[in-house]
């Protein structure tokens, strides 16, 4: 912005009252966008949720996360002594919660900025996440008046590594699914730990998979889960069009295959939120599949943990099942629909990990 010559042109122009008005115009210049944009984004943001697509116009974007990497505003960072905060606005399911979760640890520790959860999140009901990560009594997010710099990420699926320069002045809220191991894989053993579940989600997990291996007779059983995602994905015909999908029963009988011919003892574990369709199409005749009816997502994750191995099919919850379980997984292949508009927001190197198996 040219200050000197704009200045000028006003003294020119007329006497002391369009000078004061020409000073107090130049000044709140800059805050216009910044309030402006940020009141859009986070209205759009709130009110899209649900499906995860970015369907943000460029521009929008790029002036509006020039602030969060300027160092020319600096927001109240006097709870934290020299640090200031950084927190996330949480939205989506658990598994979305988590991509979210993980994210912002370490994003937070990345830059030397300390690392907020908003309240009224679900985790840490499931997760033994410490108290320092937990909203401090007074929400510094939400104090009325005051609009702190979101950082808007361009893609849900793929890794935007412009979170490795945020400004560390400034109280950023991040906006966004962050559905890439490569946030967090610098701090993946923190993450591991924070996201250790809760004794009793523990309990009725191991009691599952203590009858699993009752029923197919298997004294050291191999556990290899099955996670079947379908529900809305099958319901909801504006979901599909944006390109998910869901895995076909031939992919799950491919995978299964592929752990039977490297492991012995096998207990396949099916959590699934349609276990209809899994229990009529997976059903083997024989006892070592095993279907988890728990009724908690919850219960259900912590399964998925616990099990050696993983066969996943699409969505955020078998994600995060698997990376949990940290053991050989497959993949359907065939996600998302190639094509689709999903399928153009995404990059498979920044979503699965690279060790994972992509199978038909
Ligand atoms: C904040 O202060 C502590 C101790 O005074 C220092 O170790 C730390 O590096 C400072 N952090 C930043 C971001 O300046
Ligand atoms: C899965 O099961 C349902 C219900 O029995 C059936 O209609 C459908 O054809 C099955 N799908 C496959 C791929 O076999
Ligand atoms: C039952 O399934 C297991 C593992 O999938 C397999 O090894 C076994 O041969 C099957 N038994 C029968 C009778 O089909
Ligand atoms: C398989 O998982 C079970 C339950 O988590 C565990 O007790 C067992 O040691 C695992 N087996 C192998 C071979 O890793």
């Amino acid at each position: 912005m040219k200050s000197r010559d704009f200045c000028k042109g006003c003294r020119r122009l007329s006497g002391r009252y369009a000078m004061i008005c020409c000073i107090m115009l130049f000044i709140s210049l800059p805050i216009f966008p910044f309030v402006l944009v940020g009141h859009i984004v986070v209205a759009e943001w709130r009110v899209k949720n649900e499906p995860h697509v970015n369907k943000f116009a460029p521009v929008v974007l790029a002036e509006f996360t020039d602030q969060v990497f300027s160092a020319t505003r600096e927001s109240d960072t006097r709870d934290t002594g020299n640090m200031s905060y950084l927190t996330v606005m949480f939205s989506g399911g658990l598994g979305n919660r988590m991509f979210q979760y993980a994210s912002l640890t370490c994003i937070a520790h990345h830059n030397k900025m300390q690392g907020h959860l908003p309240q009224g999140c679900i985790l840490p009901e499931v997760f033994n996440i410490p108290n320092s990560e937990l909203a401090l009594s007074e929400s510094i997010f939400s104090r009325p008046g005051i609009n702190y710099p979101k950082f808007l990420e361009k893609s849900s699926y793929i890794w935007d590594k412009r979170t490795l320069r945020l400004n560390p002045k400034l109280n950023i809220e991040l906006l966004g699914y962050f559905q890439s191991w490569k946030y967090f894989h610098s701090c993946k053993h923190k993450v591991r730990r924070q996201l250790s579940f809760k004794t009793d989600v523990v309990k009725a997990a191991n009691m599952y998979l203590t009858q699993a291996a009752n029923k197919a007779g298997e004294a050291r059983p191999t556990f290899v889960s099955i996670h079947v995602r379908r529900g809305d994905i099958t319901q909801v015909p504006h979901i599909a069009e944006l390109g998910y999908t869901t895995a076909t029963r031939q992919y799950f009988l491919n995978s299964m295959e592929y752990f039977k011919s490297r492991h012995k003892n096998i207990v396949f574990v099916v959590c699934s939120n349609d276990i209809k369709w899994s229990r009529e199409n997976l059903s083997n005749n024989n006892n070592s599949i095993y279907f988890v009816d728990s009724g908690r997502d919850e219960v259900d994750l912590c399964i998925l943990s616990r099990c050696n191995h993983s066969i996943i099919s699409t969505g955020s919850y078998g994600w995060w099942g698997a990376w949990l379980a940290s053991g050989e997984v497959t993949y359907y292949k065939h996600f998302p629909k190639p094509g689709s508009p999903l399928h153009k927001s995404f990059n498979p190197w920044d979503y699965f990990l690279p060790e994972w198996i992509g199978l038909d």
